[in-house]
């Protein structure tokens, strides 16, 4: 597939995986993309996962219709990029290897190979000419690791943009960009909203009219919806109003009561969404609760302390910086209800949080008590 007339996409589909990371559902499976440039001086861009290196490597020589490649350019050493290095440099042993220098240091670690005599180190503005084409690195730590390094070809107006803009899902796979691309950016990279805005910040300057990420599709058009959203997420701000209802039940009390406060929601034109945070995908979830601005916790007192799902979804909101929202909290007890003390602790950290004052305490079962807490939450949250 051509990306421009000198920019081949050389990627390869994952559909074998069934968690990637080791952690992430991937249903449709992922995509590790590469690129070729073709000019008089011939670049490819990162590498894919050791266990497609042999397609990849078909995929660039066919591309290459018999020439060498003079550049590798590693931009990520995570290894779902960086796998078929080895194989790589060993197959094509004068074409010299472009990284931060710190990616060297990975690439000793991980492989045990010195390419001190065939490595290019690059920083910040530094330049490759290509021959038409003239590459320029940005820096880009900690998006996702350390020595991850983006790269823009000022010919075709293209930022080969590392993991940013990536989702889940394979290449081809037909769906939006969106709910896949928040759920990847904020389970894998949410943390890092800080280093993502300085990156987004030096990409203002540029003139971009494609992005290549290394998952997903290449992202042409009118690409101020994918900037603008980028700029949601690292900055903390809600994507869109409405309320995240994320419950764990154990006997279905706290469910019903976090169904009938979706019933009030709606009955009031507000959008909401339910998760019962027991079955579905944890990530969803997480990535629905920095979609909204307004997140209800529903949980159990278990063990003095709440139910174990929720104690993991909070924290796992807590380890990527949640914070600018409206909160509120539905908690049940039989004797000693204490899970909305508990969850607030949690959440003592989070920034800029709003606590509701109509939280509501269910003792067992839901009662016409119940009711009336839960419609009383539903208006403050309604306004
Ligand atoms: Fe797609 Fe951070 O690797």
């Amino acid at each position: 597939m051509n990306v421009t007339q000198d920019i081949k996409y050389i990627g390869v589909n994952d559909r074998e995986v069934d968690l990637f990371e080791g952690q992430y559902n991937v249903p449709n499976g992922m995509a590790y993309n590469s690129y070729l440039i073709m000019d008089e001086k011939i670049a490819v861009v990162d590498t894919v996962d050791a266990r497609f290196t042999e397609k990849w490597l078909l995929n660039l020589e066919n591309e290459l219709s018999g020439k060498s490649p003079d550049y590798l350019i590693v931009q990520h050493m995570e290894p779902d990029h960086s796998g078929s290095i080895k194989a790589f440099c060993d197959k094509y042993p004068e074409t010299a290897v472009v990284a931060n220098a710190k990616a060297f240091n990975m690439i000793k670690n991980f492989f045990g190979t010195d390419l001190s005599d065939r490595q290019i180190a690059v920083g910040e503005n530094d330049t490759l000419n290509l021959g038409k084409h003239t590459l320029t690195f940005i820096t880009a730590p900690m998006v996702h690791w350390p020595e991850v390094i983006m790269t823009y070809d000022s010919t075709d107006k293209v930022l080969f943009s590392a993991d940013g803009f990536g989702k889940f899902g394979a290449f081809d796979c037909e769906e939006e960009w969106l709910d896949e691309a928040r759920r990847y950016y904020i389970g894998i990279v949410g943390k890092y909203g800080v280093q993502v805005n300085a990156v987004l910040k030096k990409a203002a300057s540029l003139d971009i009219k494609t992005i290549c990420a290394l998952h997903g599709p290449v992202l042409t058009g009118d690409l101020t919806p994918y900037l603008a959203t980028y700029t949601k997420w690292a900055t903390y701000e809600p994507e869109a109003n409405g309320v995240l209802i994320a419950y764990t039940s154990i006997y279905g009390n706290t469910k019903k009561a976090a169904l009938l406060l979706a019933d009030e929601f709606t009955a009031n034109g507000v959008k909401n969404e339910v998760y019962d945070l027991a079955r579905c995908d944890i990530y969803e979830a997480v990535g629905k609760a920095f979609k909204y601005d307004k997140v209800v916790f529903a949980t159990t007192t278990y063990n003095t302390d709440i139910f174990p799902k929720m104690r993991t979804f909070i924290e796992y909101l807590t380890a990527r910086n949640f914070q600018n929202r409206t909160v509120a909290f539905i908690e049940n007890g039989s004797w000693g209800p204490m899970a909305t003390k508990v969850m607030k602790n949690m959440l003592e950290s989070s920034k800029n949080l709003t606590v509701c004052e109509n939280n509501v305490t269910v003792l067992s079962g839901v009662n016409e008590q119940t009711e009336i807490a839960i419609k009383n939450l539903a208006n403050e949250l309604s306004k």
